[in-house]
């Protein structure tokens, strides 16, 4: 039998998710095991460059949530309201969600997986954070032994690849941002890149796995990269610096009480430091824990085919699971969501 899925989404990401399911050769066996059997969009009709029969199309994005023929759900439209209402309807008629919308795990991952975990489903989330590299899995599996004590890095494409065209070219920011529009890195709304948003949203998923707490938007400082001139990075080249929109969240101490740090905002980095040859769409994220140490994980952090690598693992994990437990199928499944949500739990 294989695993019906329902794409909400067939833009740079969604597309991406497509051309690797259709093309699974030489790709992990459980592909095999997957259909994409409805697609949701805006316009049916534009012109795509993924070949997927064009019956399957629809604009009707809640019939996909709500049909009883789905397995996963896999929600990739952007934006919060509708999105949000979708996840939910999905998981409310007993499907398994992926996502790689950051903006809604920010602000309703609480309700979201509570709700995951009342109906007994998989929501999985690992392409919302900077795009191919799996730090969400490394939080919640390969580093669940340590004390996290410190999460930072670069954690937004966009930014980072107009911060290094302006280092290496000068200029201002605006026409480098329509190229990493057309490139497929920018948000929708390019502002949520621009002005530290998207890496707000990102750094309050990281901090509330690495943390265990559920951290509100609104509590993390945010400053963007929008006042950041080119003469403002001629002087920081004269004084060995490169500027990084940097994500920052760590426990603080004082002799009085111990606190949670989480800011975005523009850091001068000396061009010695490792996260100063971090370029273009690369992200890297610096995990300190106790006992590991530090490590880094860098790796492409937006863009089509580095997302759709995300979403696809995450398919895989849940189908995997379905398949090593098959009596968890559906409504009827045990709650072992625990193991893949501990955000905001
Ligand atoms: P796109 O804008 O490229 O694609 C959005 C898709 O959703 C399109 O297919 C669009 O339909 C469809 N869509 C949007 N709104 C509606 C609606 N109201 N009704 C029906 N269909 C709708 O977005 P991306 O693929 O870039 O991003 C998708 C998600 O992935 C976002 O949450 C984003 O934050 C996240 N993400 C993106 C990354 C990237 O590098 N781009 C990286 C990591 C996460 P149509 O095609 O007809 O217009
Ligand atoms: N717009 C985002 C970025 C996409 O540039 O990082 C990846 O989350």
């Amino acid at each position: 039998m294989a695993f019906k899925i329902g794409l909400l989404g067939l833009g740079t990401v969604g597309s991406g998710v497509a051309k690797i399911l259709l093309d699974r050769q030489g790709r992990h066996p459980l592909l095999g095991e997957m259909e994409i059997t409805r697609v949701g969009v805006r316009s049916p009709d534009k012109p795509r460059d993924v070949d997927l029969p064009q019956n399957i199309f629809t604009t009707d994005l809640e019939a996909i949530a709500t049909d009883p023929a789905i397995d996963i759900v896999v929600e990739l439209i952007g934006g919060t309201d509708r999105a949000y209402k979708l996840i939910m309807q999905a998981i409310n008629h007993g499907k398994h969600v992926v996502t790689a919308n950051k903006a809604v795990i920010a602000r309703y991952g609480a309700e979201i997986f509570t709700a995951a975990k009342e109906k007994g489903v998989y929501v999985m989330i690992e392409a919302a954070v900077c795009g191919g590299i799996p730090v969400i899995q490394a939080l919640k599996q390969a580093l669940g032994a340590n004390r996290i004590k410190s999460v930072m890095g670069i954690v937004n494409g966009t930014t980072n690849y107009i911060l290094t065209r302006m280092h290496r070219e000068g200029g201002d920011f605006e026409p480098i941002l329509a190229e990493a529009q057309k490139l497929g890195y920018a948000e929708a709304d390019p502002t949520a890149d621009v002005d530290g948003l998207d890496a707000a949203d990102k750094m309050a998923i990281l901090a509330s796995l690495a943390f265990g707490d559920r951290i509100k938007l609104e509590d993390i400082y945010c400053e963007g990269i929008r006042q950041i001139t080119s003469t403002d990075i001629a002087f920081a080249d004269e004084m060995g610096y490169v500027i990084k929109l940097l994500g920052i969240a760590q426990h603080t101490e004082t002799a009085r009480e111990t606190a949670l740090d989480i800011r975005v905002h523009p850091v001068m980095v000396p061009t010695s430091h490792a996260l100063a040859s971090i370029h273009g769409v690369t992200n890297a994220v610096r995990i300190e824990g106790e006992p590991i140490g530090e490590l880094v994980l860098s790796g492409p952090g937006a863009g089509s085919g580095a997302t759709a690598s995300a979403v696809v693992a995450d398919i895989i994990n849940v189908v995997a699971t379905l398949r090593a437990n098959p009596s968890n199928i559906n409504l009827t499944m045990g709650c072992t969501h625990q193991h893949y949500a501990k955000v905001q739990s």
